[in-house]
């Protein structure tokens, strides 16, 4: 497969080594099953998608029904029926009474409708972005994404107007805290020259850069300084969203609720689906159709995806896992935590419902362990668990498993975890 692959996808797309990736045949619940036969027990909740596990019975019903009717539609000349019991669906779940939203295919598609509702709100250009946010790798989305390495050989085609604000570090003190904040203050307030910025762009826990939670209140200064200032503040739930940190919504932990959200990942059940949501009053700014949407896709409102989504949404509600994600995050921490307490170079594990990271760093310099996650990745493979490295140096293992994940695999898993950490950590 991994030669097949060679031959026909461009480079640097999937990475090949003698010994990874495993080629995927078939998923069911939080397994999946490789074209060797090799099953694993899969952490990474496929890039955090398959929220009510791979391959569920309601939205492979739901799927399969449509399928016998419409695949494809007009999504925004002649919609299918599918997009409208999406969006009342989608609706239905808040935080506003009057939610509009406008739907896309990828979580990047998501952020780009945000930042474009924002800049037809107050027509301020310049948005504040967070250090080690992950937003997506479209030229829109790419230009608020933190990484160097995604962004460096683009440069040229990125908007300059972001401006990246720090975002609290794990373990960071008060002071520290608080002088971000006054960054952030001073941007939003006297700014420093650059284009005014109309849009703050946050998720409520970084994922990409290592399962980074702020402190509590955080979330509620930013929102008094962004509102203060009449910026707009987006969350982008695209991976914290739909239950995978014990609550419907990373920002319900809080209390904030922000003008502009965006989702994507698990919302199509496993087909490409996203939204940007808000209330009308936010939402309105984009002008009545006069016969041409000004955004729109070719996909948008697609009727399989439409019809997936809304199965979703049901097995969501039906199987309780935003509970379930809360009940079973905290037995996976405790377990978590218990499992490595005695290794020094774990320096942290941290979490909110299914949704956990662990730190490694040297005990002495507190400074991150390059690759050690990529490392105990790597060995817990060869023992049938999928999970992924994340942080900028790739120090933080992530684990974000379908909510569906049972106690005996949790179980199972963690005494394992704890083996290939510790060889990531003898190597
Ligand atoms: C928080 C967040 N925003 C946006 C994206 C981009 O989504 P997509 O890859 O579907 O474009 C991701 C993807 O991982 C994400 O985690």
């Amino acid at each position: 497969m991994a030669d097949r692959l060679s031959h026909v996808e461009s480079r640097n797309i999937t990475h090949l080594t003698p010994e990874s990736p495993v080629f995927w045949e078939a998923a069911r619940g939080a397994n999946v099953r490789d074209v060797d036969g090799n099953v694993y027990l899969d952490l990474t909740g496929a890039f955090g998608v398959s929220v009510a596990g791979h391959t569920p019975e309601g939205v492979v019903d739901g799927i399969r029904a449509q399928s016998d009717r419409l695949i494809h539609g007009m999504g925004d000349v002649h919609p299918p029926a599918a997009k409208v019991e999406f969006l009342e669906a989608l609706a239905a779940l808040g935080p506003w009474p009057d939610s509009r939203a406008i739907l896309g295919s990828s979580g990047s598609e998501a952020v780009e409708a945000a930042l474009k509702t924002a800049l037809l709100v107050n027509g301020r250009p310049g948005i504040l972005a967070f250090e080690g946010a992950y937003h997506g790798l479209t030229l829109g989305s790419l230009a608020t994404t933190y990484r160097e390495d995604f962004r460096g050989p683009f440069l040229s085609r990125l908007y300059e107007g972001v401006r990246f604000a720090p975002y609290p570090k794990p373990g960071e003190g008060k002071k520290e805290i608080k002088r971000g904040l006054d960054k952030i203050r001073w941007l939003l307030r006297e700014g420093d020259g650059g284009d005014e910025v109309g849009a703050v762009i946050i998720e409520p826990i970084q994922g990409r850069a290592g399962v980074r939670i702020p402190p509590p209140g955080y979330l509620e200064a930013l929102a008094d300084l962004t509102w203060n200032a009449k910026a707009l503040l987006i969350f982008d739930e695209i991976f914290t969203g739909l239950g995978r940190t014990g609550a419907l919504f990373g920002f319900l932990h809080e209390g904030v609720v922000p003008d502009l959200l965006c989702l994507g990942k698990g919302l199509g059940g496993g087909l490409p689906l996203s939204a940007c949501v808000g209330p009308a009053r936010i939402m309105n700014a984009w002008p009545p159709s006069r016969g041409e949407a000004i955004h729109t896709s070719t996909f948008l409102g697609n009727p399989l995806a439409c019809a997936a989504g809304t199965a979703f949404l049901k097995e969501l509600a039906a199987g309780d896992l935003v509970n379930r994600s809360k009940i079973m995050g905290e037995t996976l921490l405790g377990l978590l935590r218990e499992a490595l307490a005695a290794i020094p170079s774990v320096a942290e594990v941290r979490g909110r419902g299914l949704f956990v990271g662990v730190d490694l760093r040297d005990p002495s310099t507190g400074a991150p362990l390059r690759k050690a996650a990529v490392r105990a990745a790597t060995l817990a493979l060869r023992e049938g668990i999928l999970v992924l490295p994340a942080g900028a140096y790739g120090h933080v293992l992530e684990l974000s498993p379908p909510l569906v994940i049972r106690q005996d695999q949790v179980e199972w898993v963690v005494p394992k975890l704890e083996e290939a950490i510790r060889g990531a950590l003898a190597e």
